[in-house]
């Protein structure tokens, strides 16, 4: 068998994302929406193992892992599925196991970030040794987050979000409240075209202004930049966000917004001390789940 050693495992440790600007354009004839959106990786992971077994099979194991579908509609499946086609290999065989810590339906790419992690863990297991700009094809087919998640730091996607430009960002701290229950994607996309119905929607544009603070480490200036177009319509899904994003202003956030699609709400924060106020004024206020802190940028998908 040319997938040489049967009893060996691959690790790979993903990050999740927040989306410092997300701008959105009016629905494509596909359904998709033309978006600015600047990523950016934080320190908060999932570890997706896969090992060489006698099916695919996955498996999770984390606070939300019973939220996470474990048949062929996860994105792992689907990554190691399309791996194996792309490279002309047999229906994979390998068991997929996520260590689950990005919150599940939370805005935060934590499916798209396994996906990214089942196609790099499987091309290493595989010794496939693809090419990255194959990978970020692949990468793409699978969601339009993928392609961030493989690579992580900080980048602008346009398209829908796919096609990734590098930019600059220096060091940011962050607190993360996760909500009961998660939001679907599609679902408020479709809230974004209802409240727009009957609005001219501009074409969406990275801020230079937000660019240049996110370029600059400068927590005050990102704050007053930050902006997310969909953060009205998860508002409207789940109104009560407004008072978590409230709480963490009031508790010394520099800055709150809603965490790409929700219901995770993000605060930037000035440094490590404040990240840990924000978060017990968070925990305590009864208003999320469970908070997390992390820092900004990390790291795409690594082997470890
Ligand atoms: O690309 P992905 O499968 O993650 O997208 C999930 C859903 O989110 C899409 O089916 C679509 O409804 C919505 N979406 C969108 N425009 C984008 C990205 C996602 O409308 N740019």
């Amino acid at each position: 068998m040319s997938r040489a050693g049967a009893a060996r495992s691959v690790t790979v440790r993903v990050p999740a994302k927040v989306n410092v600007q997300l701008a959105v354009g009016a629905a494509r004839p596909d359904g998709f929406h033309d978006l600015a959106n600047v990523f950016l990786a934080v320190s908060l992971y999932d570890e997706v193992t896969v090992t060489p077994a006698d099916e695919l099979t996955v498996t999770c194991a984390g606070p939300d892992a019973d939220q996470v579908p474990l048949d062929r509609t996860n994105l792992v499946a689907r990554a190691a599925e399309t791996l194996a086609a792309r490279s002309g290999l047999p229906a994979p065989a390998v068991h997929i196991h996520i260590a689950k810590n990005i919150p599940v339906a939370g805005g935060m790419a934590g499916g798209s970030a396994d996906g990214a992690g089942a196609l790099v863990a499987c091309d290493a297991l595989w010794g496939l040794d693809t090419p990255a700009a194959e990978l970020l094809d692949m990468c793409a087919e699978l969601g339009s987050d993928v392609p961030f998640s493989l690579v992580g730091g900080a980048a602008l996607g346009t398209g829908r979000g796919e096609i990734l430009t590098p930019v600059e960002a220096g060091a940011f701290h962050w607190v993360f409240a996760v909500a009961d229950g998660g939001l679907s994607t599609p679902a408020v996309f479709r809230e974004f075209d209802r409240l727009a119905q009957g609005r001219e929607i501009p074409a969406p544009e990275a801020s230079p202004a937000l660019l240049a603070a996110l370029a600059s480490g400068d927590p005050e200036a990102l704050a007053a930049t930050l902006v997310n177009d969909l953060q009205p319509a998860a508002l409207s899904l789940r109104p009560g966000l407004a008072e978590t994003l409230a709480a963490g202003t009031d508790a010394g956030a520099l800055a709150a917004l809603v965490s790409g699609s929700g219901p995770t709400t993000a605060f930037l924060v000035r440094d490590a001390a404040s990240a840990a106020k924000v978060a017990a004024a968070l925990e305590a206020s009864g208003l999320c789940r469970a908070t997390r802190t992390a820092t900004s940028p990390a790291p795409g998908a690594t082997l470890l």
